[in-house]
């Protein structure tokens, strides 16, 4: 087994609303299942290791183990208090030489973009896909704006996130508790002193946060994410 994904879905949601974003529903069909099916469709995947709340574990369980929408998920884990730490929890769990962290609420990305952060962090042993910056970017000084900061340095990150399992592992055990704070693992390796290759990601591969990206979620499932 070369791949095994791991999706963090144990958060609670605070800012989009009531109901943890993982559960709230697109078109009838759960924002995780939309995850689920499109991380199942890569090729590069082989297997998936669900993250859920504590409380949620056996629900998931028997809910997504053995089902035959979603063959490839191996086995269903107990998330944390942080991301990191639930992220963490499912990488424990994996036995494969990459790991690949996708978050639960970021339903729209697309097999491509899999096998290309997979290809990549083939390569270069830690990748993850990322934009480069459109829009006009300055500094927040209170109410007004402070210098501009040239956009062509800059990358706003997404998740898949693909890493040599080993040196994941290598990053918890340098930074221990620490592991937990950054909110994702590019910063923890970078932390750990481990170099981060990215690829472009996709604008649809957004991470479902507030109410209003739900409701462009909601459009985009609507009218499709992309042509094809
Ligand atoms: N996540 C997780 N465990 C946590 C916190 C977050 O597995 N303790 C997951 C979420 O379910 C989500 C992804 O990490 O798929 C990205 O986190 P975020 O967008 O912050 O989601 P929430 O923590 O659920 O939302 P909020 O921060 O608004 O409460
Ligand atoms: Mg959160």
């Amino acid at each position: 087994m070369k791949v095994t994904a791991i999706i963090p879905a144990a958060g609670s949601g605070s800012r989009a609303g009531s109901t943890p974003k993982q559960y709230m529903e697109l078109l009838g069909k759960p924002v995780l299942e939309w995850t689920l099916a499109a991380v199942s469709a890569s090729e590069a995947v082989d297997s998936i290791i669900l993250v859920t709340p504590a409380n949620d574990v056996d629900m998931m369980s028997g809910k997504y183990l053995k089902n035959k929408t979603f063959p490839k998920v191996a086995s269903v884990v107990s998330g944390g208090a942080k991301r990191g730490d639930s992220v963490r929890n499912g990488v424990m769990q994996a036995a494969s030489e990459f790991v690949l962290i996708h978050d639960a609420a970021r339903p729209f990305l697309s097999p491509p973009l899999v096998k290309r952060v997979v290809e990549s962090a083939m390569a270069h042993g830690c990748t993850t896909a990322a934009l480069p910056a459109h829009d006009t970017v300055k500094a927040r000084q209170g109410e007004f704006l402070g210098a501009a900061v040239d956009r062509s340095t800059l990358l706003l990150i997404q998740t898949p996130q693909v890493f040599k399992r080993e040196a994941l592992l290598k990053a918890y055990e340098i930074k221990k508790d620490e592991a937990s704070d950054w909110t994702d693992e590019t910063s923890l390796m970078q932390s750990a002193g481990f170099s981060v290759a990215w690829v472009v990601g996709e604008t649809v591969n957004f991470k479902i946060t507030t109410p209003d990206d739900f409701r462009l979620a909601q459009a985009i499932a609507h009218f499709g994410a992309r042509e094809t």
